[in-house]
């Protein structure tokens, strides 16, 4: 059960601070499931041109728009889904920040209508996790029971015939990634303690995720690399596309933060990505001057919350209007995580680049002001 959150929304609903997918675009679902008339694989809540449709948006005949979720290449998303429906897993593969999650979490919630069946990928996961536990007070009293057992997300979706997610794949140890092959391919998770086993029911599947960055991925054996389909996940090609994703998500957030309901202006936005896309490229975008990147990634996703970041700062301490002063500290904050090296990296930015664009002259200032404020000389402050 769901603890009843203290505070309500004006409508009574309670406000929660980041709903499910499936409860944030339940109307879109809906809407899609009411005029999804094309054939659904077994279990699935619509078929798989709804589902594509509804995490790239589009229009129904009834009028009903659906969002975009995912921004990017239609054929991707395209070739995820239809892994999905065949009966191998889908492993989503990317840099920190391409929204593996976000698009993990938007396939189950369309095709299962259920994105909670996680299992959070750490170094200390155990194969629990993947398996199942014990409620282990019944276990001493009772001996092992079915009612004793524990079933673990895999083995709910196995149930049920859902989505399985398992965030951060190859952060789990060699075992755990183990007790996921046989579920894949035998599709059945033995039980040895009441001498059973749970078998997958149609749908069942499993979405997983993995960093690129992360030490770790190349340990993936060949076998469990074998048992999904592997799509990689692209940065945003395009300075263009990358500020529309920021855009669209800094006002959704908005939303959430009962910020005004205004769009951040678009120019503020384009700075912070070109800033972004720079220094993660180590060039300038006419390609004239060489930078060194900073140790962070400096993904959308960070893009995304330095924006927001500025605007709660406009909307509680400025004029609401998100200008340079409200984005230089999350900038500063965004590019300098490693004390040591990072200051020189932007200092070279701030002087070299920034200084010279006639129209940042505002920004230059800004995160001048803030380093006088001590913001680079004391990095371990912050
Ligand atoms: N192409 C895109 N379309 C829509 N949203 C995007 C896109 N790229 C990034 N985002 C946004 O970036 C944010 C972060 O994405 P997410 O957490 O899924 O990244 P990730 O790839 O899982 O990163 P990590 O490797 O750090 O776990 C989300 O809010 C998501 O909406
Ligand atoms: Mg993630």
């Amino acid at each position: 059960m769901r603890a009843a959150p203290a505070d309500s929304s004006p409508t009574g609903s309670p406000h929660l601070l980041r709903p499910h997918a499936e409860q944030a675009y339940a109307d879109e679902l809906a809407a899609l499931a009411a005029a999804d008339t094309r054939q659904r694989p077994p279990s699935w809540r619509l078929s798989p041109w709804a589902v594509v449709t509804y995490l790239l948006g589009g229009e129904l005949d009834d009028g009903t728009v659906v969002s975009a979720k995912y921004i990017g290449s239609r054929r991707l998303v395209e070739v995820a889904v239809a892994t999905l429906a065949t009966d191998r897993a889908l492993l989503l593969l990317g840099s920190p920040g391409t929204a593996k999650t976000w698009l993990s979490e938007h396939l189950a919630a369309a095709i299962s209508g259920d994105s909670t069946l996680v299992v959070q990928g750490t170094a200390g996961t155990s194969e629990d996790a993947v398996r199942y536990g014990w409620n282990y007070a019944r276990l001493i009293a009772e001996g092992p029971s079915p009612a004793a057992l524990v079933p673990s997300p895999v083995m709910r979706a196995m149930t049920t015939g859902s989505v399985a997610r398992v965030e951060e794949l190859t952060r789990m140890g060699a075992e755990v990634q183990d007790a996921l092959i046989t579920v894949l391919s035998e599709k059945t998770l033995p039980i040895p303690e009441l001498s059973s086993e749970v078998q997958a029911v149609a749908g069942f599947t499993v979405i997983a995720t993995a960093n690129d960055r992360d030490r770790g991925v190349n340990e993936m054996s060949s076998a469990l690399r074998r048992r999904f389909n592997t799509v990689v996940l692209p940065l945003p090609a395009s300075e263009d596309a990358e500020v529309e994703i920021v855009t669209r998500r800094v006002a959704e957030i908005g939303r959430s933060l009962a910020l005004p309901d205004e769009p951040p202006p678009v120019d503020e936005v384009r700075r912070v990505v070109r800033i972004f896309r720079e220094l993660r490229a180590g060039v300038t975008g006419d390609g004239r001057t060489t930078l060194k990147s900073p140790t962070a990634t400096l993904s959308t996703a960070e893009a995304i919350s330095v924006i927001t970041g500025g605007m709660t700062l406009a909307t509680h301490f400025g004029d609401g209007r998100l200008g340079a002063e409200d984005i230089a500290a999350g900038l500063l904050g965004a590019v300098i995580k490693d004390p040591s090296t990072d200051p020189v990296v932007w200092r070279e930015y701030l002087e070299g680049v920034v200084r010279d664009r006639a129209s940042w002259a505002d920004l230059y200032r800004a995160c001048r002001d803030l380093e006088e404020d001590g913001a680079l000389a004391s990095p371990g402050g912050a």
